[in-house]
């Protein structure tokens, strides 16, 4: 049985039209992908090849001309499915004169979580993505890019989404902010079962975090698949090892010469810049040096996916195990009764915040998808945070 892929689309095509309607630009044209559960998606391109185009369309920010698009299941203006969405945009859309706090706050607040929970979650995702208690303090107009990147990546992640739509999310961070948001991507994907789709510019990223890949010129996919699929050069081997004397490789080389007519070139690998600069800003972190920018960090938030560890657990405890045949045939021991007390307990992971009126928390388990839907939010903020005109607007 196939599984249902999180996000579908099938013959997308996007054409923006000017004020009179006349075709202007065909941005996206007949594009077929899907990305399956847990999967981490790459969507490359060059400059203005469709990528933030479709993904507005899969936010169900924008119309599509044509072609189908669904997000777990359902089309993507529905409410149940924005609700398990967490987006970064392209830009930083954040109030200038909010704080991280405040700006996290406000978007916790428009997933109607309650005000303990905000303040946890806020906590643990200011330590996520590096913002000390100071910067956290200062308006988000102030911050410089990179800071104002990791406050995006806070805010997508405030309602713990199933699936996590970044577009160039390592855009304007330094090396040690795009090595902190690149480890969150892995952990996230694997540890906390998400899907993600991202898109980027920066290829070495892309390699290292994501599973497949499409890559889109013209708003056409140029190619598609794994990341060992489209990297595989077949044409050339490598061969790796510690260092050999010179007499050595002129050896190997004459092997190969004489066995295949072939020349063979040597070369030292040499390191990634990316792990000196790593060292040497965790050695001046270490050695205390005074900076006004982001800290030193990667500590996952851990209220993500706690709801779905809490109910692998619970899949497992109630799992019923088929009859045996006939008695004395099988030797497997009867499942276990699981105490009321246990499973009450285990589904309270992550509601155990001090209720806003100060009462005692809750072990009420969280309300299944359908029950903890946001209400739709105002369509003027949506266009606002997107950039775009509203949907059903002059655009589509
Ligand atoms: N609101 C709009 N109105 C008209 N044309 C648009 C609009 N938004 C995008 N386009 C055009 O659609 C094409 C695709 O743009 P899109 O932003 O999707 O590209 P992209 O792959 O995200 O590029 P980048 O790498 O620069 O972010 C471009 O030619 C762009 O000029
Ligand atoms: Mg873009």
């Amino acid at each position: 049985m196939s599984v249902q892929p999180v996000i579908s689309v099938v013959g997308l095509t996007k054409v923006y039209r000017d004020f009179w309607r006349r075709a202007r630009v065909r941005a996206v044209n007949n594009l077929d992908l899907e990305v399956r559960p847990g999967e981490i998606f790459g969507l490359l391109g060059p400059n203005g090849s469709g990528k933030s185009t479709t993904i507005k369309i899969i936010l169900g920010l924008l119309n599509p001309t044509r072609g189908r698009v669904t997000v777990f299941g359902r089309p993507p203006d529905d409410v149940r499915v924005k609700s398990r969405i967490g987006y970064l945009p392209e830009e930083s859309y954040l109030y200038r004169f909010l704080n991280a706090r405040e700006t996290l706050d406000y978007y916790g607040t428009l997933f109607q979580l309650p005000r303990g929970e905000r303040r946890r979650r806020m906590a643990q995702l200011l330590d996520m993505v590096g913002l000390p208690r100071h910067a956290a303090r200062r308006p988000v107009g102030e911050y410089s890019k990179g800071m104002a990147r990791r406050i995006g990546l806070a805010q997508a992640l405030i309602n713990d989404p199933d699936l996590l739509i970044l577009d160039e999310p390592t855009s304007g961070l330094d090396p040690l902010g795009a090595k902190l948001v690149k480890d969150a991507i892995v952990r996230i994907g694997q540890e906390f079962k998400k899907t993600i789709l991202l898109s980027s510019h920066l290829l070495a990223d892309v390699e290292e975090v994501c599973h497949r890949v499409v890559i889109l010129y013209g708003g056409r996919i140029q190619t598609s698949g794994t990341m060992e699929q489209v990297l595989a050069r077949n044409e050339q081997v490598q061969l790796t090892g510690e260092r050999l004397s010179p007499q050595t490789i002129n050896e190997i080389q004459n092997l190969v010469r004489q066995r295949e007519g072939r020349s063979l070139t040597v070369s030292v690998p040499r390191d990634r810049l990316e792990h000196l600069f790593l060292r040497i800003v965790r050695e001046a972190h270490e050695r205390q040096v005074e900076s006004a920018g982001s800290g030193v960090t990667g500590e996952i938030a851990a209220f993500l996916g706690a709801e779905q560890q809490g109910r692998e657990v619970i899949e497992q405890l109630v799992r019923v195990e088929p009859e045996p045949a006939a008695a004395g045939e099988s030797e497997t021991p009867a499942p276990a009764p699981v105490a009321e007390a246990v499973l009450a307990e285990l589904t309270a992971a992550g509601q155990t915040a001090p209720r806003p009126d100060g009462q005692p928390a809750t072990t009420e388990a969280r309300k299944p998808d359908a029950a903890r839907v946001k209400p739709e939010p105002d369509r003027s903020l949506l266009s606002e945070l997107s950039g775009e005109e509203p949907r059903g607007g002059g655009s589509s």
